[in-house]
């Protein structure tokens, strides 16, 4: 092996992050914060609380709400084994124990048990409804004045093939109602709220769209009729909505794949198949968000990839965004808190994509500022407003008191650690976008006169400290 080959090996691997996750850096993260901070705001006016929950929960909890058969739960969780650490003292490993569902009396119980207690399997949850739910009924909400109303913002995992607008981690802001009636005013509600937070972010394109999906009166007897239907045009199917028809035929609805569209369009739709009740429920869901100005198309194919939902769900999508173009799903799961062992509750909810929020955002402010040349995308504040350009000790001890005390005041400060030549200080200020230079040399100090230079203009002029602050207070940035 040549000397070159030999180095070539020993130089340590870089990493890169995971495939299908990434690293939000600034200042692309002030966007964010912005979002979600109209989340917080807005979701307070429709009397929502914040819920945060945990990354990790039983694989089963998953499993179990999400439904087996589904492209989230049968391919895409990310799952793991915790080992049960039988080298613990033998007091932990009972405390471990209860905590795992298993009543354990005494140490001379654990070695019998020993093998049930290493199959604890976890998740990084693909969602957060199943989350919410548990929570709810461990914290005995349904306790509370019903219905209680909760919101979460943060990642999710799903083993998904990635793309633009599809990530393996991704951003959810969800929000979930539970508990009290099926209302159809409190669907239309929600629905209200996800719209006027939209607006709020000035995102343009937004369609809603609607469906009702049935309940366990009518949806099966219209799924088996939609089977009926599927296998006599199986063999124009591709291969996964083949499988479907067996497993799920209701996704065949949803399918994208081209030459399935013709027949898609000619199967019998849900709308013709509602019982009664289900239906009078989705009118007056329709009739509420007619009162509210909220304007919708109703899509018969609209029937999500989870299975908890009943009666009406809804997607909205947005611009920008390619194939990849639902920035928010939702609906009502009346069932969901029973099956995981609660009280009979209805609920009903949804979440945003905010990795797909941000891109549309993005992809809009990209084409308004070809258009006009003036939109910014990220924090209107510019990262820097004030440089402090320091020379000599003396000026040091002053430019750490001033940057502390406008710090204080909000504005934020770059207070350089080595002292600099003024003309390089300059130079340093301009390259990071600075606002202003605060110039602080021997003279400044000596005078108690401050020189500050507005950057874009290089116009100059001197105040004393207290009437700096004073100075920039009034002439704040994004003001
Ligand atoms: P979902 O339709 O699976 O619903 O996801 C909601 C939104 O999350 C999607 O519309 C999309 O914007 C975003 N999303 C999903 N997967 C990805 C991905 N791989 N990369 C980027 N964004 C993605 C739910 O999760 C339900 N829990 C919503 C809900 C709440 N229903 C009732 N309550």
């Amino acid at each position: 092996m040549s000397e070159g080959a030999a180095k070539k090996e020993e130089k340590p691997r870089k990493f890169q992050a995971i495939r299908g996750t990434r690293d939000l850096l600034p200042p692309e993260t002030a966007l964010w914060n912005r979002v979600e901070q109209a989340v917080h705001e807005v979701f307070a006016t429709f009397g929502f609380g914040e819920i945060r929950l945990p990354i990790l929960d039983p694989t089963e909890l998953f499993a179990r709400s999400i439904g087996v058969d589904t492209d989230v739960v049968s391919k895409e969780m990310f799952t793991f084994w915790d080992p049960f650490d039988q080298r613990l003292p033998p007091k932990y490993q009972i405390e471990e124990a209860r905590a795992r569902g298993i009543n354990i009396q005494n140490e001379g119980e654990l070695a019998t048990i020993g093998l049930a207690l290493s199959f604890q399997q976890l998740t990084l949850r693909p969602e957060a409804t199943a989350s919410v739910c548990r929570a709810y009924i461990e914290r005995n909400m349904q306790q509370l004045p019903q219905p209680v109303k909760l919101y979460t913002i943060g990642p999710m995992f799903r083993r998904e093939r990635p793309q633009k607008g599809r990530y393996r981690q991704f951003y959810q802001i969800d929000a979930e109602v539970l508990g009290g009636s099926d209302a159809p005013g409190i669907d239309a509600e929600l629905i209200e709220m996800v719209m006027t937070f939209l607006e709020r972010l000035g995102l343009e394109g937004v369609q809603l769209h609607i469906n009702s999906i049935g309940d366990k009166n009518c949806r099966p007897k219209y799924v088996e009729l939609l089977r009926e239907e599927l296998r006599k045009v199986k063999d124009k199917l591709g291969p996964d909505s083949q499988r479907r028809v067996e497993t799920n035929p209701l996704r065949v609805l949803d399918s994208k794949v081209e030459g399935e569209q013709e027949i898609i369009e000619k199967l019998p739709r849900i709308s013709q198949h509602l019982c009664d009740a289900c239906r009078e429920n989705y009118d007056e869901v329709k009739r509420q968000l007619a009162l509210r100005g909220i304007v919708y198309s109703q899509n018969f194919r609209l029937v999500r990839g989870l299975d908890y939902y009943v009666r009406t769900t809804f997607e909205i999508t947005a611009k920008g965004l390619g194939s990849q173009n639902a920035v928010c799903g939702g609906g009502r799961y009346d069932g969901l808190i029973e099956l995981l062992g609660g009280p009979p509750t209805r609920a009903t909810g949804f979440a945003i994509g905010e990795d797909r929020l941000i891109l549309s955002l993005q992809e809009q402010a990209k084409s308004k500022e070809v258009a006009s040349g003036e939109w910014r995308v990220a924090s209107e504040k510019p990262r820097v407003e004030v440089y402090v350009a320091w020379m000599g000790e003396k000026a040091y001890a002053t430019a750490i008191r001033a940057a502390k005390n406008l710090r204080a005041a909000g504005f934020s400060v770059e207070l350089p650690p080595v002292e600099q030549k003024f003309g390089k200080a300059l130079g340093q200020a301009d390259k990071l976008g600075a606002r202003y230079a605060l110039i602080l040399g021997d003279n400044e100090v000596a005078s108690g006169e401050w020189t500050l230079k507005t950057l874009a203009t290089g116009e100059q002029a001197t105040f004393a400290e207290a009437d700096l602050l004073k100075f920039l207070g009034k002439n704040r940035s994004g003001e």
